[in-house]
């Protein structure tokens, strides 16, 4: 192995920050000998109607199964997040909104004011029906009114479900009517990059095959024309006038549902991954002050989506929960031009931008000049996540970016997982370039072998968690069953993540990426199974099978191949045909990089594909496909070699 280097905690991290390296050691070890006292401490910093006296109470054993943390307590997500800040910094800024057009002026809403904004939210939502318990489908832009949505549903203690606004109106549905929802919020129009997104329409679309839906909320947020259905479409500026302004906070259970956020798996349709109201917050909470040592005056900037579990964690709840002043972005990185990003953190004086490793290695192949135009001076910290960074975009990260001063905190976590579970303290942590670091406190991941077999110092396995901690979730919306068999099946008393995973001399994590069919395409996650069956629902194709393949720039790209039914004819337009396919079944996200067509597929005897054969292939790693002598028919892996796209 080449020696890796080590970046020391800088001086200045070390005098700052709340926690330093022995401080860490002593966090750590206590989390893990002692529980209880360790988590009903840290649940002091959430607000409680009803403080908790118990911590967790879990069991990953299949005839115990259950998890819950401060079961007895009670408390309303949205006041931690907003009213309990209202007396010390109700006048400080809690939302910076930077639009998606350079050329606009942002928006900013105070602790008051997004007060205001939550509570007529809120009130709205319970004008138009929702109550404690519903299921509210969020599909909006990046605009302040989206954030209000969200928090307006932990008010009130509807349920929300967040759907990512690049998703198909195919998608949207089957999110929909899978956990019943009744109400959806819009927007008439989304913007990204100087484009329109549809998002009225599309959910005009998704309506047909929702019949659960019965009320939709639009936002006017462009302007743009929509058609507006009687009797089920409501104009939010409309509804607004006539609500009253104030809403008080539904007191909740600890263990009462926050929120489902649906995310692809190695089989079958999306999961509704459930969160609960407090160990969520906490965990959502703590991890962000932890990793990024948060202080008042700090201007905190996650560039996700609010569609996907980091936009949800650490653009609203996580900073939320310690006052802070996070940005929303509704724009893209790239446009106007690559140095958008820089420019916002000068705008806005920016202190800790979190980023993904596709958005920097797409910026990187740009050029260092548009990095260098700006000034950057306001950084003092540098975040990542979503996917294995490479060192070489770890480098540029830290040199170009952040003129060698700022620590990278590569933050592994999981929708599943709720927040940040391996990752960097900028005060305790020694950085290795493309490691996640160490564990959080109350994180005790193990390496396995596929026998289950823990595996012990400086080694590779599978990555597992051995115990339960607050952010995780809690069950597969309608499925609990699921929950247990995707999650704890494979490794009895075990969490398993999925990731394969390297741990060095010095006990740090180094995520090597997926196990199973799950791919990561620009730190999206993807289904394979879900490609697939987008692929085999167009007339003319008989079956597909999809994998991942290296991208420069994404990461991971999609690779499918596709057996077309007897007497079709292949051809690029049939090619491009299929891939737009994809792009109208699930959204742009999946649009397939690379489609050969393949008159077979290298099956076992028994009908089983091979997909390590097709991954080799797909990777263009066709001189050791390993064994092929066990297949139906050894020789369509001659064809699939010959016919490669790349
Ligand atoms: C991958 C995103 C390496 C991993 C928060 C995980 C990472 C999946 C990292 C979860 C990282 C996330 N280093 N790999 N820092 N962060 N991953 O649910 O494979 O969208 O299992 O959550 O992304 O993706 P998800």
């Amino acid at each position: 192995m080449s020696e890796v280097e080590v970046y020391p905690v800088p001086g200045e991290w070390a005098k700052r920050a709340r926690v330093d390296a022995a401080g860490y050691e002593k966090m750590y070890g206590l989390s893990l000998a002692d529980p209880g006292s360790f988590w009903l401490e840290q649940a002091k910093r959430l607000d409680w109607i009803k403080r908790p006296e118990i911590a967790g109470d879990w069991s990953f054993q299949e005839d115990d199964f259950h998890i819950q943390w401060f079961a007895d307590g009670k408390l309303n997500v949205a006041a931690n997040c907003i009213d309990r800040h209202l007396k010390t910094r109700g006048d400080q800024t809690a939302i910076i909104w930077e639009p998606d057009d350079p050329a606009e002026d942002p928006r900013r809403f105070t602790y008051k004011q997004l007060h205001a904004e939550v509570c007529r939210f809120a009130n709205v939502l319970k004008a138009n029906g929702a109550r404690k318990g519903d299921r509210v489908t969020i599909y909006m832009p990046m605009i302040p009114e989206a954030a209000f949505a969200v928090l307006a549903c932990a008010r009130i203690g509807a349920i929300h479900s967040v759907v990512f606004g690049g998703f198909s109106p195919d998608a949207l549905a089957g999110r929909i009517e899978d956990c019943d929802s009744t109400m959806v919020v819009t927007a008439d129009e989304g913007r990204r990059g100087g484009k329109p997104v549809a998002l009225k329409a599309n959910v005009d679309e998704a309506a047909k095959r929702a019949p659960s839906l019965r009320t939709v909320i639009v936002v006017k947020a462009t302007g743009a024309d929509v058609a507006m259905t009687e009797g089920r479409d409501i104009w939010y500026h409309e509804a607004a006038k006539s609500v009253p302004a104030d809403c008080p906070p539904e007191p909740m259970g600890a263990e009462d549902p926050l929120f489902i956020l649906y995310t692809s798996g190695s089989t079958g349709k999306p999961k509704g991954v459930l969160h609960t109201s407090g160990g969520y917050l906490l965990w959502a909470g703590l991890t962000h002050e932890l990793c990024f040592d948060y202080r008042p005056g700090d201007i905190w900037w996650c560039a996700a989506d609010i569609g996907w579990v980091t936009g949800h964690s650490y653009i609203l709840y996580g900073p939320l929960a310690n006052g802070a002043t996070t940005l929303m972005f509704e724009g893209v990185p790239t446009w106007p031009t690559p140095s958008r990003i820089w420019e916002v953190v000068d705008r806005h004086q920016v202190h800790t931008v979190f980023t993904a490793p596709t958005a920097l290695r797409a910026l990187m192949k740009e050029g260092d000049e548009w990095v260098a135009k700006t000034s950057r001076g306001s950084l003092k910290l540098l975040g990542t996540v979503g996917e294995p960074i490479n060192p070489e975009a770890w480098r540029w990260y830290h040199e170009v970016v952040g003129e060698g001063r700022c620590p990278i905190i590569d933050t592994w976590w999981q929708t599943e997982t709720g927040g940040a579970m391996i990752a960097p303290m900028p005060g305790a942590t020694a950085l290795k370039p493309g490691s996640a670091t160490r564990p959080m406190p109350g994180v005790e991941p193990q390496l396995v072998d596929p026998g289950g077999r823990v595996l012990d110092g400086a080694t590779e396995g599978n990555l597992v968690i051995a115990r339960s901690w607050p952010g995780q979730m809690r069950t597969v919306w309608g499925d609990h069953a699921r929950f247990f068999q995707t999650y704890f099946s494979a490794y009895p008393g075990k969490y398993f993540t999925g990731d394969g995973c390297r741990r060095d001399e010095d006990g740090y994590y180094w995520i090597t990426g997926r196990v199973d069919d799950v791919i990561n395409v620009s730190g999206h996650r993807m289904g394979t199974a879900e490609v697939e069956s987008a692929l085999v629902l167009h007339p003319q194709v008989a079956e597909a099978a999809v994998v991942g393949m290296p991208h420069d720039v994404k990461g991971q790209g999609i690779y499918a191949y596709v057996t077309l039914n007897a007497g079709e004819e292949s051809s690029d337009d049939l090619r491009t045909e299929l891939r737009n396919w994809v792009r109208k079944e699930i959204g742009p996200i999946a649009t397939p990089d690379a489609l050969q067509f393949a008159p077979g597929l290298p099956k076992t005897r028994s009908g089983k594909i091979m997909r390590r054969i097709l991954r080799k292939i797909a990777e263009g790693d066709v001189s050791s496909l390993g064994d092929t002598s066990t297949l139906a028919d050894p020789t369509v892996v001659d064809d699939l070699v010959a016919n490669r796209v790349s």
